[in-house]
């Protein structure tokens, strides 16, 4: 049929089917071979038991809870001269929130820390962050984790140029709803109010949306925290502000 007058021109696609790992595999290191700029330089994964260095190898299980359910809590760390910036703060507040979201951890928490501090020296990178998850891990598509067998931990390394902004920038007030406390403090994977706050804001020309709860104080943006200075120059904090 000519492909012009053919009505429905996307019926007649034919998709590849691999049977092996090694097709798969080819294809994703095409993707990742390409000149495509290496912004992940380690990763490790639970599931593997090891530090990947192979951009291409920096996979998920899809019947993994955290992806299909959002059932997984993360946290992070600055990567500065090669120092990992409050890991041990940031350590915590990840164990809160997966006790918080039920998720066992596969390992103890100096364990959890070593693995971090290797794969970031794995790594190379000096300057940038590192992301960690707690997920309830791969076992099957239903929503009780009790058809997981183990907790996973994944990490990754993002190589990142950053500097601090020290321009004034501009912010809205984001018109998507927040999420209620629970949710807010249990730092979880499920980041949709936060993505649909930051369009809001890049629609308007806005660099970040910050939320206002119902009854008119300033809560936090969608990745970073509010705060003030006051003209005698003390840090006034997001409860005791109303707008
Ligand atoms: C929703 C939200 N609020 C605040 C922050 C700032 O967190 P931190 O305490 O790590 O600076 C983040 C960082 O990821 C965030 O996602």
């Amino acid at each position: 049929m000519d492909g012009s007058s053919d009505p429905n021109p996307g019926a007649h696609v034919q998709v590849p089917v691999y049977s092996t790992g090694v097709e798969v595999l080819e294809k994703l290191k095409e993707q990742w071979g390409s000149g495509r700029k290496q912004a992940y330089p380690a990763m490790y994964s639970s599931v593997i038991g090891a530090i990947i260095l192979d951009p291409a190898m920096m996979v998920i299980p899809i019947d993994d809870h955290m992806v299909h359910r959002g059932h997984g809590v993360f946290d992070t760390a600055m990567l500065m001269d090669g120092y990992l910036y409050e890991l041990d703060a940031h350590l915590d507040r990840f164990l809160r929130s997966s006790s918080k979201a039920k998720i066992t951890p596969p390992f103890p928490r100096e364990t959890l820390r070593t693995i971090l501090i290797q794969m970031t020296a794995a790594s190379k990178c000096k300057k940038g962050s590192i992301r960690y998850w707690l997920s309830a891990g791969p076992g099957d598509f239903l929503l009780s984790p009790k058809g997981c067998p183990k907790a996973a931990f994944y990490g990754v390394v993002i190589g990142n140029d950053y500097s601090q902004c020290k321009e004034g920038v501009k912010v809205v007030t984001s018109n998507t709803p927040m999420k209620p406390p629970m949710f807010a403090t249990m730092k979880n994977v499920n980041y949709l109010p936060n993505v649909l706050a930051v369009m809001e804001a890049e629609e308007k020309g806005a660099f970040a949306s910050i939320w206002v709860d119902e009854q008119g104080y300033i809560a936090e943006g969608p990745n970073v925290n509010v705060a003030f200075i006051s003209k005698s120059r003390i840090w006034c904090f997001l409860h005791s502000i109303k707008s």
